[in-house]
C-alpha cells in the first residue's frame, strides 16, 4: 500500500532553495525528445535530478534529467527536462513527486507536454494536440497517485475532474496556434502504463472509446497538480500514427518518437511562449 505522506517533499525543496532563490510561477514538464525547450530559458540555473533527494530519475533515452530554472517571455519558470515514468518501476507517488515539489516552490500554473501516438485519423506526425480531457486507464485500475492517506495540506480527498484542462489557457493556446499557422488539435489523451506500444486491436479499441492520442504519462501528474489547485494546460506532440492493422509492414518504435520531437519542439515552443505572454 502506498503512503504519499511518507515522501519527503521538504528535503527536495530545501536542496533546491540552497541552490537558487528563484521563485517560479510557472512549471513545465517536458516529455520525450521535448526537453530542448528548457535550453532557451534565460538566467538559467540547472539542478541535476540526481542532486535532489527523492527526485525520480528517468532511465529513458531522450530524457535529460535536469530541473531548469529561468525566464521565458519574462516569466519565472521551472522546467523539468525529462520525467520519470510508471513503467520504469517507480510508484505513482514517486512519479508525481516533482509536481508536489513544484507546488511547494510556489508554482501556480503547470504546462505539461508529452510525446503521444495519434489515434484520431485526422492527426499526422508532427501535429500538436491540446488535451481537453483524458482517459486515465492506469488510474482507473487502481494505480493512482492520490490513493493512500490524503494529505490535506495538498488538497481534498475527492477531486472533481470536470474542470481539469483550463479553458482560458486552451483558448489562448488556440489563438496563438492560429496566428502562427501551427496545427493544434484539441482532444482526449489516453494514459496507458506502457512500456510496450499498443497492439493494432488496442489502437482500434482506444479510438472506439473516444481517445484521440495515446501515451504513457501526464494523466497522473495532472491529477496531483489539480489536487494541489494548479491551473493546468497539457499538450501532446504526435510523434507517430497509431497502426490499426497487424497485416502491414510497419512497427512503432522509440526512434521515430524522438525524431518527431525535432519538428515538434519549435512548434511547441511557439505555443508555450505565446501562452506565457498572455499569462
Ligand atoms: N503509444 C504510447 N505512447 C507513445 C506513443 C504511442 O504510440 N508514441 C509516443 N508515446
Amino acid at each position: 500500500m502506498s503512503d504519499n505522506t511518507a515522501l519527503d517533499y521538504m528535503s527536495a525543496v530545501e536542496l533546491i532553495r540552497s541552490r537558487t532563490s528563484f521563485r517560479p510561477e510557472v512549471g513545465m514538464v517536458l516529455g520525450s525528445g521535448l526537453g530542448g525547450l528548457a535550453d532557451t530559458l534565460t538566467e538559467r540555473v540547472v539542478i541535476p535530478y540526481a542532486d535532489i533527494p527523492g527526485w525520480p530519475r528517468s532511465t529513458v533515452h531522450g530524457h535529460s534529467g535536469n530541473l531548469v530554472f529561468g525566464y521565458l517571455e519574462g516569466k519565472p519558470v521551472v522546467a523539468q527536462q525529462g520525467r520519470a515514468h510508471f513503467y520504469e518501476g517507480y510508484s505513482m507517488q514517486q512519479v508525481t513527486f516533482p509536481i508536489r515539489v513544484m507546488h511547494l516552490l510556489g508554482v501556480k500554473t503547470l504546462f505539461l507536454t508529452n510525446a503521444a501516438g495519434g489515434l484520431n485519423q485526422n492527426y499526422r506526425t508532427g501535429d500538436l494536440m491540446l488535451l481537453n480531457d483524458h482517459i486515465n486507464f492506469v488510474g482507473m485500475v487502481g494505480s493512482n497517485p492520490l490513493m493512500g492517506p490524503n494529505d490535506e495540506q495538498f488538497g481534498p480527498r475527492f477531486l472533481g475532474m470536470v474542470q481539469t484542462y483550463d479553458r482560458a489557457l486552451r483558448a489562448v493556446a488556440k489563438n496563438v496556434a492560429r496566428e502562427a499557422g501551427i496545427t493544434l488539435h484539441e482532444g482526449v489523451y489516453v494514459c496507458l502504463s506502457g512500456p510496450n506500444f499498443e497492439t493494432p486491436a488496442e489502437i482500434r479499441m482506444l479510438r472506439a472509446i473516444g481517445g484521440d492520442a495515446v501515451g504513457m504519462s501526464t494523466a497522473h501528474e495532472v491529477l496531483v497538480a489539480r489536487h494541489a489547485g494548479m491551473r493546468v494546460m497539457a499538450c501532446s506532440g504526435i510523434t507517430n500514427e497509431g497502426i490499426d492493422s497487424p497485416d502491414v509492414d510497419l512497427e512503432t518504435n522509440h526512434e521515430e518518437v524522438l525524431d518527431a520531437g525535432k519538428v515538434i519542439v519549435p512548434r511547441l515552443t511557439t505555443i508555450l511562449k505565446g501562452v506565457l505572454r498572455h499569462l
